[in-house]
């Protein structure tokens, strides 16, 4: 019976164990994370999500301060069009994130960004050059665009002197959309080096609508291998959603992946971001409990918690210290939603906004409990306390969990 360690992602002369640890905003997926994971030899991501607040808790900068100043002016007013990033600060949050992890890096892993392009941060294109091009020069093995991929992105850092030399991929949920990328980079001469194919059972945003239960993730599969092969294209394909046990991993691994993807086994790591209390939150839920909904303003569907907290709050939009959700035109779905309540309710102090939430400053205070469609497994990973509470384990115990499982037996922590 074959297990994950008996594969290798091959990626040149490089073999890493074929385990991925998925990025997850905000600082969800931490450094810490990361770096566990490519110790142990797989590919651990950061991600650029909200860089410049990960930045200030980590190294006390205080660009969410200075902006959130400079923009004071604005905060009663609706019209978000003026507040736009300072791209020097970006550009130096990035760095010192990226920088700080890089230098730290031990073993013969890798460590990539995650960099969601729905972040369209009020200049869409400006910002996301200098996400990609600040992490390339901080040294970021690799890059992986998520989230409302765009065909041309590629193109924004082809001048960059690492365009070549530093592994580029991308996440898609369909044979098609791997089909308009690769038409639209063609001219670039340049593949990605990896296609993560996500299917409808991970956590975060989903690449599918709210049909997403009519859509399984191995057939994705099939036919995106089948694709490539006909091609003859060899680009290493790596499947995400769902995948929970390692004899999970070794079904994909048979079937012509080169790697998984995984996140939700890792939300409940030592290492992992999320508060302890949050921890709890997802050992406790059941099935009933994990909801897909469309409260995300970057209209993409998104799995959480029926208890989260960011459902139905109706905070005043924060797009003064925040705003990586505003469009090229200073717009975002929930700035709508929360003005159309306000007008509702003149009188009200506070007004609820059950459409759509304020996606930024939740997720900052990790207030959005968004989760992967077995999340509702995660007890049976680990032992319950005498207090009632279960046991948060080692990123290293659940990454050689899914490396050396057979059987689907998940080994519970000592
Ligand atoms: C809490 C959480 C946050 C996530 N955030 C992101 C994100 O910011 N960007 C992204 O591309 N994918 C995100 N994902 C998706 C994961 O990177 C991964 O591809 C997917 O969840 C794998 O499926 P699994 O969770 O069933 O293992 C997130 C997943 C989880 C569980």
């Amino acid at each position: 019976m074959k297990r994950v360690d008996d594969f290798r992602l091959k990626f040149g002369k490089k073999e890493l164990v074929p385990i991925i640890v998925g990025g997850m905003g905000v600082d969800i997926s931490t450094a810490e994370l990361a770096l566990e994971t490519a110790r142990l030899g797989g590919i651990g991501h950061i991600s650029d999500a909200m860089v410049p607040d990960v930045s200030d808790k980590r190294f006390d900068t205080s660009f969410v301060k200075d902006k959130t100043r400079f923009y004071k002016y604005n905060i009663d007013n609706a019209d978000k069009s003026s507040i736009k990033f300072d791209l020097g600060a970006l550009a130096d949050a990035t760095r010192r994130h990226v920088g700080a992890t890089m230098q730290a890096k031990r073993g013969e892993g890798l460590v990539f960004v995650n960099c969601m392009e729905k972040l369209t941060m009020n200049a869409p294109r400006e910002t996301l050059q200098v996400r990609m091009a600040s992490a390339l020069d901080a040294g970021i093995d690799g890059i992986t665009l998520s989230a409302g991929l765009h065909l041309g992105s590629f193109g924004l850092i082809a001048d960059h002197p690492r365009f070549r030399d530093a592994r580029l991929g991308i996440i898609v949920s369909s044979v098609r959309a791997l089909q308009l990328f690769l038409r639209k980079n063609a001219r670039l001469d340049r593949l990605p080096d990896f296609v993560i194919v996500e299917g409808p059972l991970a956590g975060g945003h989903l690449g599918f609508g709210m049909d997403w239960a009519q859509y399984d993730l191995a057939t994705i599969i099939a036919e995106i291998v089948q694709y490539l092969k006909t091609e003859q294209l060899a680009i290493p394909v790596i499947a995400a959603g769902g995948i929970f046990t390692g004899s999970d991993a070794v079904s994909f691994l048979e079937q012509g992946a080169a790697a998984v993807q995984v996140a939700t086994r890792f939300t409940v790591a030592n290492e992992c971001g999320l508060p302890d209390k949050v921890k709890q939150e997802y050992f406790r839920a059941s099935e009933d409990d994990i909801i897909v909904n469309t409260i995300s303003p970057t209209g993409y569907p998104m799995r959480m918690l029926r208890n989260t907290p960011a459902i139905g709050s109706g905070i005043r939009p924060g797009c003064e210290s925040y705003g990586y959700l505003l469009d090229g035109n200073g717009n975002c779905a929930y700035i709508t939603a929360y003005n159309r309540e306000v007008a509702l309710h003149p009188n009200a102090k506070t007004v609820s906004v059950m459409d759509k939430t304020c996606l930024c400053t939740h997720m900052r205070n990790y207030n959005c409990w968004t989760c992967g469609h077995y999340t509702y497994r995660l007890k049976d990973t680990t032992r319950r306390l005498a207090d009632g509470s279960y046991q948060t384990l080692s990123a290293e115990h659940i990454f050689k969990d899914y490396q050396f499982s057979t059987d689907q037996k998940i080994v519970l922590p000592a």
